[in-house]
This record gives structure tokens, C-alpha cells and sequence, in this order.
């Protein structure tokens, strides 16, 4: 296929194969800065900046970066002319082998054009997905604090939008099988007519690891990243509808997903680092139905139902009766996930999600747990509960929310509870830590709830 793009300014036409990884044909034209490191978008070595956002090259299709402009440390400045921030890191001696510096720096530069003058725990957060084995990262944030002080984020020019509007030219023999429509109408004709043949393209974050560990065998390819209908949030007739390309970025910023549902944003805010938020969609965490994945857990305690589009019409399917097995949803042959539909809380719905990993940050859940409820005049109503990471898919914990709903919120009621959801949960593995750690955290929500001087009193 050919594709239009602009790299480091210049602008390209570039042959290449629809999956071809981005880092490679970065390397091929000799901008060796991009590394190689894990190839599964763990370490950050290879990250560049697409149209002005982070993302690991090694996860990036070749059809994906048509029409769009790319940034790599190469662009910035070079060893005999750096520009400030690569000047500040070697200022700083934030660079002994290098391996992991040209990715570094871009996560810097994209941190830095975010929030020019990040405090030491957003830069921290910033360039927790970029691993550094030789340095050690007080020097790298000393160097990202240097360039924050010379203003180099304010100097950074916003995302000047797509090099083409033009769709990408694929040879007659890729016709057959790579398919980027730009509406969900084209794309379910396309659904109907291969079916199962069909692997979607969404933000590629599961796709590129499950073909590196052959997990997946590419038949038709379907990518949606030119469907702008699926990217939308909006508020609708009483819901919230997230649609199934919003990535996690955009749900963990978008200012209604903040106020009306702050436990699904803090599930994207906890999902791996800012260059995979950057890229991971909703659709793609719960068509993908892994036991791990953290967006179904606070879905099914707001009450969330996902939307199922074919050529047949739509319909919707509680977030309760999505996931029919370990891997398997009930979506059809036929279908797509448009998105997610969340009803508006009634009330002050208290809502939290929470997530326990083997290491304090980026990591997968071994468990995770989400609740809501309402409190009236100290009574508990509406109880919901979910406990992700223990077996095949997320479940509700009803037995725990039966006994909760109606009663008085007291220290007593909340240990009583914990025990229950202990009990309740039925984990395939590590079972007594992933019962006692679920039950803390259901009691850690309970005792959120009110002030300790009130829950003391009764
Ligand atoms: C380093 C790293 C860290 C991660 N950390 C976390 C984490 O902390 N928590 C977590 O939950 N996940 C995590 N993930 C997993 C992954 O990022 C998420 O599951 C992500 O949401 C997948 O979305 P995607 O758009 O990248 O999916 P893709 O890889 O594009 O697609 C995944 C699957 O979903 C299908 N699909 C995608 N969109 C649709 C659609 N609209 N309709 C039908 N089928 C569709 C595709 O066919 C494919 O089978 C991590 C991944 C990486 C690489
Ligand atoms: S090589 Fe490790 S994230 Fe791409
Ligand atoms: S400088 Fe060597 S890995 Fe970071």
C-alpha cells in the first residue's frame, strides 16, 4: 500500500504493508532513534509522537499512519544542535547508554506540550511507561524540570491536523482483505460479508502483542480508526454513550466521565501507561474479554449496557450478560460494538474502583473491585458491586449488595460486609489473598462514605 504521512516535517509517500509495525519502517529510513525493546508495549523505547500523541511505534500499523504526522527524537534536534529538552537531559547526565533516552524524551516533550509545568509526581506519572535499565530516573525528572523552567512546553506548537483527508491507496491483492471504512454503516456491510473472517483494528494494544505471541491469525482485516462516529462521547435522553474508539485518554479526561462517572475514569486512569491510554479504546477492552481487563468492572456496577450494531439493526445487551466465557462475548458474526451506554445517576451516586496489581504501578489486575451506592441520611441504597481478575469475566457480588441495601452505614455493618464479599468472590487462583484483599477494599469504600466521627457514633 502507498501512504501519505509527514515525518520529522518532511512529507512522505511511503510503500509499505498495511501491518507493517511503525518502529520498523522508522528504522528502515534510518531514524534508528526509536528502539526495540519489549516489541509489546511495556518499555516505551520506541515511542514517537502521531499527530502530536505519545504511542509505542511497536504497536502501530502502517495503514494507521496514513494522513497522519510523526514526530521522532530525530525531529527535535540532532548531537551537534539539540533542542533545550535534549540539552537539559544531557545537561543533567540523564543519559549513560542511551538505549532508552530517544523515548524518554519524546514522553518528556508530549508531558511537557500537556502541562508545561508539571510537578515532580505528574512527571513521574508522565514517564512511568518509558523504563530506564542504566540511569536511574531522579536525573531524567531533574532533566524534564530543567526544560519546564527554560518554557519549553509553552513553546510547543498544538497539533496542526491530518496531513490528508484522502483515504490510503491499498494494491489490488490487499483490497481483498484490509478494509478501512470511514462510517459504521460501510463497516458492518464489511462485518456481514466476512464474519469470523474478521479481525477488527481498533488502538491495536491487545492486537500487536496477541500477533508477536501468535495468539491471532489475520484472515480480513477491519480497521476502525477512520470511523469518527465511534470516537464520540455524548450526552443523550438521559445516558451517557461512549463509543466503542474512545480511547482511554479521552474517557479519563472527558469532563462528564469525571463528574457523572468517576470510577470508569479512574479504570482508564490505571490502565497501563500514557502512551497505551493514548491508544487503547473501550471497545477493544471488552471485545477482547479478557478475565483482567479493568473498564468492565466499574461498567457493570453503573449499570452500563453495550451496544451491538449490525446490518440487522441494534440492540443492547447489559454489561451483566456481555461476557459468555474465558475470551467469548455474545457479540454475533455479524456484529460490532458501537459502544457503551451509561444511565445518568439519580442522586449522588458514591462511585470507586480499585485496583491491586504485583507491583504499586502499571500493572494488570489480579484484582480489582468496583462499587456504588447511595447514602441517605446514613442508609445505604442502590449497592452494586464487582470484583474483576478472579475468574473468566467480572461479576456482581448480589449476596453482599442484598445485605448492604437498606441497612445503616456503621463500622460494624462494613466489617460484617467484608467478610461477605470474602466469602462470595470464588477466584481460580491465589485464593485466600485475592478474598481478604477484595474484602478490604469493599470495606474501604464503605467507610469512605461518611465521616469517621459519624460512622464512630453509631
Ligand atoms: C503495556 C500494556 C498495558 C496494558 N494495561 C492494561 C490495563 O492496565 N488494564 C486493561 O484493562 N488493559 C490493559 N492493557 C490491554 C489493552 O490496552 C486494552 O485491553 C485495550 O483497551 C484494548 O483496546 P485496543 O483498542 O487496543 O484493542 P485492539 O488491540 O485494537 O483490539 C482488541 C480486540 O478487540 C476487537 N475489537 C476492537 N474493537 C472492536 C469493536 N468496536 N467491535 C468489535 N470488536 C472489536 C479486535 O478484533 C481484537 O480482537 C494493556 C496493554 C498493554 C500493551
Ligand atoms: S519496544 Fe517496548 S514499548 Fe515498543
Ligand atoms: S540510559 Fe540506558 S536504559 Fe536508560
Amino acid at each position: 500500500m502507498k501512504i501519505t504521512c509527514v515525518i520529522n516535517g518532511t512529507f512522505r509517500v511511503l510503500d509499505a504493508r498495511p501491518l507493517d509495525r511503525l518502529l520498523d519502517i522508522l528504522r528502515s529510513m534510518g531514524l534508528s532513534g526509536a528502539k526495540e525493546g519489549c516489541g509489546e508495549g511495556e518499555c516505551g523505547a520506541c515511542a514517537v509522537l502521531l499527530d502530536g500523541e505519545l504511542v509505542n511505534s511497536c504497536m502501530i500499523p502502517a495503514m494507521q499512519v496514513h494522513g497522519r504526522t510523526v514526530l521522532t527524537a530525530e525531529g527535535l534536534g540532532s548531537p551537534e544542535n539539540p533542542d533545550l529538552l535534549q540539552r537539559a537531559y544531557a545537561e543533567e547526565g540523564a543519559v549513560q547508554c542511551g538505549f532508552c533516552i530517544p523515548g524518554m524524551v519524546m514522553a518528556s516533550r508530549a508531558l511537557l506540550a500537556r502541562d508545561p509545568h508539571p510537578d515532580r509526581t505528574v512527571i513521574r506519572t508522565g514517564l512511568a511507561g518509558n523504563l530506564c535499565r542504566c540511569t536511574g530516573y531522579e536525573k531524567i525528572i531533574r532533566a524534564v524540570e530543567k526544560a519546564a523552567g527554560m518554557g519549553y512546553g509553552e513553546g510547543i506548537p498544538p497539533f496542526a491536523g491530518p496531513v490528508c483527508d484522502y483515504p490510503p491507496e491499498f494494491s489490488e491483492e490487499e483490497r481483498k482483505s484490509f478494509f478501512q471504512p470511514s462510517s459504521i454503516a460501510e463497516a458492518i456491510e464489511i462485518r456481514a460479508e466476512y464474519g469470523d473472517e474478521i479481525t477488527f483494528l481498533a488502538g491495536t494494544t491487545d492486537f500487536y502483542p496477541d500477533l508477536k505471541n501468535d495468539k491471532v491469525e489475520v484472515k480480513k482485516v477491519l480497521d476502525l480508526s477512520r470511523v469518527e462516529e465511534l470516537r464520540a462521547i455524548t450526552r443523550k435522553d438521559g445516558e451517557l454513550f461512549v463509543g466503542a474508539c474512545a480511547s482511554d485518554s479521552m474517557i479519563m479526561e472527558h469532563p462528564e466521565v469525571l463528574s457523572l462517572f468517576p470510577a470508569l475514569a479512574r479504570a482508564a486512569e490505571l490502565s497501563g501507561a500514557r502512551a497505551v491510554q493514548n491508544r487503547a479504546t473501550l471497545g477493544g477492552n471488552l471485545a477482547s474479554a479478557s478475565g483482567a481487563a479493568d473498564l468492565p468492572v466499574p461498567l457493570l456496577v453503573l449499570g452500563a449496557s453495550v451496544i451491538l450494531r449490525s446490518v440487522r439493526g441494534e440492540r443492547r445487551v447489559p454489561m451483566e450478560e456481555f461476557f459468555a466465557g474465558y475470551r467469548k462475548t455474545v457479540m454475533k458474526q455479524d456484529e460490532i460494538l458501537r459502544g457503551v451506554s451509561l444511565p445518568l445517576p439519580r442522586g449522588s451516586l458514591r462511585q470507586a474502583f480499585f485496583k491491586r496489581g504485583s507491583r504499586a504501578a502499571l500493572t494488570l489486575s489480579r484484582i480489582s473491585v468496583a462499587c456504588s451506592a447511595v447514602l441517605e441520611e446514613g442508609t445505604l441504597k442502590d449497592v452494586r458491586i464487582a470484583a474483576g481478575s478472579m475468574s473468566a469475566f467480572p461479576v456482581r457480588l448480589p449476596e453482599t449488595e442484598g445485605y448492604l441495601s437498606g441497612k445503616k452505614l456503621s463500622c460494624v455493618l462494613a466489617n460484617e460486609a467484608a467478610d461477605r464479599a470474602s466469602r462470595e468472590i470464588n477466584p481460580r487462583t491465589s485464593g485466600e489473598f485475592r478474598k481478604t484483599v477484595t474484602g478490604n477494599l469493599v470495606r474501604k469504600f464503605l467507610l469512605s462514605l461518611s465521616p469517621k466521627e459519624e460512622l464512630n457514633g453509631r
